[in-house]
């Protein structure tokens, strides 16, 4: 069975891009076939990151001008590309048979891989959250940056929230060594534990390494550029901890109808209308979500801070009264 797994963040910047493309090269290496999808409309890099420039995108795909198979760039890493789209295309026009068609494509070339990751959009909106609740599974990246921190803490009660029940998962980006990685993790997992009462799995630590920049430029990516490098290992016990975890069952058409609708430009709304199947996902909900979002971040920032604060402060189990929310 494929994985469908979605790395996002909070914030743009964190390594997310870099960690997509490492660790399905450390996936590759451990014999699984891996694809992986550059769904990050604005700023689609993966391409760049792999020194190659794709003719053909997704968006041909769905408008019926390519097969999946056509667009997937085989890479020298035995990983597979799929380019996003570029998004200059409505979707609110599309129909059910292209979203059909899609998916037909889709069952057909994921039969034989066992990881499909996909890169999305830094900072969360609506239409990238729509898309989140219907993976199965779900990465996020965080630093130790207080708004990183706030922002990843404030995704997380969105998913939860909209009755999010697949697997999250974290890695700490940019981490200095393995125990302000952790340290990371701790954060974002007692706050979730305590104010949702949900479990975030911990992926490992991507530390901060001078070589990572140095191989985005060389445009060969770290783990093949620097493979005894620290962040090589990083992300090689990354991959290796992913394939410990069990696979998470999803729905498929649910996901493909989502990600179109995230991946076209214009009227998202309109788009979400075209694409879905059984009406559930509402206009008018995802402005809601998207509100809720806002929000969110506002308010979680602040009593965020504060948490933290106490927490380094040694404070922090005073401010986990039974009553008290963040
Ligand atoms: N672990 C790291 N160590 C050093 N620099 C990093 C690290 N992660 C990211 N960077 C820097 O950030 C830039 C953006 O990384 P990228 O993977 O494209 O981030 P994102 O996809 O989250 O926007 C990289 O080109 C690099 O300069
Ligand atoms: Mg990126």
């Amino acid at each position: 069975m494929t994985r469908f797994i979605a790395v996002t963040s909070g914030k743009g910047g964190v390594g997310k891009s870099n960690f997509v493309l490492n660790v399905a090269i450390g996936l590759a290496a451990m014999e699984s076939s891996v694809l992986i999808l550059d769904a990050d409309l604005g700023l689609a890099n993966l391409d760049v990151l792999l020194g190659i420039r794709p003719h053909r995108t997704l968006e041909d795909v769905v408008l019926g001008r390519a097969g999946l198979q056509d667009i997937i760039v085989r890479t020298d890493y035995r990983v597979g590309l799929i380019p996003g789209s570029s998004g200059t295309q409505d979707m609110a026009d599309l129909g059910r048979e292209q979203i059909g068609n899609l998916l037909h494509a889709v069952r057909e070339v994921t039969k034989d891989t066992d990881f499909l990751l996909i890169d999305t959009a830094s900072g969360i909106s609506a239409n990238v959250v729509a898309f989140l609740m219907a993976v199965p599974e779900v990465i996020l990246g965080v630093s130790e940056e207080p708004t990183s921190l706030t922002d990843a803490y404030a995704l997380i009660k969105i998913l939860k929230r909209n009755g999010y029940e697949g697997r999250i998962s974290m890695f700490a980006s940019q981490a200095r060594n393995s125990t302000a990685g952790h340290a990371i993790y701790k954060k974002i997992s007692s706050a979730a534990q305590r104010f949702l009462d949900l479990q975030v799995e911990f992926l490992g630590s991507v530390y901060s390494d001078d070589k990572l920049p140095k191989a985005v430029k060389d445009q060969v990516p770290a783990i093949v550029r620097y493979p005894t490098s620290d962040i090589a290992r990083c992300y090689r016990v990354v991959a290796l901890t992913l394939l410990g975890q069990k696979s998470v069952g999803a729905d498929l058409e649910k996901l493909l109808s989502r990600l179109v609708a995230m991946l076209m430009k214009g009227g998202r709304a309109k788009a979400m209308r075209a694409v879905s199947h059984n009406g559930e996902v509402l206009p008018r909900a995802l402005e809601k979500t998207f509100q809720d979002i806002l929000d969110e971040q506002r308010k979680t920032r602040i009593l965020m801070e504060r948490l933290l604060t106490a927490i380094e402060e040694g404070r922090g189990t005073s401010l986990f009264r039974k009553g008290s929310s963040a």
